[in-house]
């Protein structure tokens, strides 16, 4: 729960202990006989520079419910009983499936750059239309930061942005607006949330995040990362990784390390699929932000290639693509398929240009991203039908499909060997599918050694590619 709490000049952060955090749970809508306790948050923005707006946020409530049987229907009601008025209507939601190999969610909704304009609108109904049981929203929320703090938008920022001021302005309100809007959905189908760039928000005394980490729930405790930006869950037979494009992912970084440990723990006997997921794609062939996460995929693609991840979720293009299975740019029957899927609505320009077309072939020096550490990883292919090249002269082969379309994408794991993803596409009537194919298991057991430790593993690639 949140509500605005903005103004001029100073603002004073409202109490988060003025109000209690309780949800009541149960079985049935009339039998709420659980009750569960939680903690009361409280955000400010802050720009300490003249004619900009502060903003301090209203009070966002966090309540863990433990001990929940899994597969289950609860109904629940949240505020605070003390007061009067202040209870919220019963609303139910699902749990996910048991873990395990022979349970699955029956449908995971995934969307990237969702935004609020008409665009969301319409991706959101075709999603609903879905009945997913999960939705994964993998970056790119409410684009506050696309707005002065008097609440303008602008769809060219730079030109309306004072090139003077250092911090980079939001209105935050368009947070609460987003909250407000998605409620009927986050309010019974559980939703999963990773950070993109237009999360970062940079404030006062380099305060970045503030927003994202406030307004959503994390189990970053439960999977040993201690870090609202990249964790892990499991939903039934399936182990989600969810990993921070805008933090450190260097091999020496907390989150490499984090990720090791939470690979090696993983048993795919008990959940056969293993899926990641993160903001900006490392095989995206567009022009916009081609090839801009490099050192993120230098960093950390081999780690996840050796221990035979099915899927990667992305967004941050704005645009749908479909890879084939690949690794290190090369088709590869190891490598996970990558979808990268911003196409939920966002408020800045759709991406329809290709690396691959004549004269799009962008500068290499500009496709780091800033806020990625300042990092150059993009050299030219040494390989390939692009060797030399920065870009490729054609659509390459490790790109399967690719549109600009706004939509979402329903994947349904049918069982431990088989799952089937298809992009619904707005402009189409619902249920109809604009991309789709089946998702195979059958040759993950050539590629994964579970017996052998990561560095023998790497010492053996060529002949697990071999077989391949
Ligand atoms: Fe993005």
């Amino acid at each position: 729960m949140s509500g605005g709490a903005g103004g001029d000049g100073d603002v004073k952060p409202l109490d988060p202990t003025a109000v209690a955090s309780v949800v009541f749970y149960g079985l049935a809508a009339d039998s709420l006989l659980h009750r569960a306790a939680g903690e009361a948050v409280v955000y400010s923005q802050l720009y300490p520079f003249a004619g900009l707006r502060n903003y301090t946020s209203g009070i966002i409530h966090h309540v863990r419910l433990q001990g929940l049987e899994p597969g289950t229907e609860y109904f629940y009601q949240c505020g605070d009983p003390g007061i009067p008025a202040a209870m919220s209507e019963v609303y139910a939601f699902r749990t996910m499936p048991a873990v395990g190999p022979g349970s699955y969610p029956a449908r995971i909704a995934v969307v990237g750059d969702l935004g609020l304009t008409y665009n969301t609108t319409s991706t959101v109904e075709h999603m609903v239309s879905n009945q997913p049981d999960l939705v994964l929203l993998v970056g790119d929320v409410s684009y506050a930061n696309l707005y002065l703090t008097n609440g303008t938008g602008t769809d060219c920022y730079s030109c309306s942005f004072a090139k003077s001021t250092p911090i980079h302005e939001t209105y935050q309100p368009r947070w609460d607006y987003w909250g407000r809007y998605m409620e009927p959905v986050t309010s019974r189908i559980p939703m999963m949330v990773v950070e993109g760039n237009h999360e970062i928000e940079e404030q006062i005394d380099n305060k970045t995040f503030a927003s994202y980490s406030s307004r959503f729930a994390f189990p970053s405790t439960e999977s040993g990362s201690f870090s609202p930006f990249y964790y892990s869950f499991d939903a039934g037979g399936i182990h989600f990784i969810m990993l921070a494009a805008y933090t450190d992912y260097s091999k020496s970084g907390e989150q490499y390390k984090w990720l090791e440990k939470d690979l090696a723990k993983v048993n795919r006997s008990v959940t056969p699929w293993l899926i990641a997921g993160w903001h900006a794609p490392w095989y995206s062939t567009f022009k916009a932000h081609y090839r801009e996460v490099e050192c993120m995929r230098v960093a950390m693609e081999e780690l996840l290639y050796s221990y035979a991840v099915d899927i990667v979720f992305t967004g941050h293009v704005h645009a749908y693509e479909r890879s084939n299975r690949v690794f290190n740019y090369t088709l590869d029957q190891c490598g996970p398929v990558h979808i990268s899927i911003g196409d939920g609505g966002n408020r800045e320009k759709m991406a329809t240009s290709y690396a691959d077309e004549p004269g799009h072939c962008p500068d290499p020096m500009s496709t780091p991203d800033p806020f990625m550490g300042g990092e150059f990883c993009g050299f030219n292919f040494t390989s390939g039908p692009a060797a030399g090249k920065f870009c490729w002269d054609r659509q390459p082969d490790y790109s399967a499909y690719r549109e600009s379309s706004f939509g979402h994408g329903i994947l349904e794991v049918k069982n431990e060997t088989h799952a089937l993803w298809r992009w619904h596409r707005n402009q189409d009537m619902y249920g109809s599918v604009g991309d789709e194919i089946y998702i195979l298991y059958s040759r993950r057991l050539l590629c994964w050694l579970p017996s052998v430790s990561f560095s023998r593993r790497r010492r053996r690639r060529p002949e697990r590619r071999r077989w391949c």
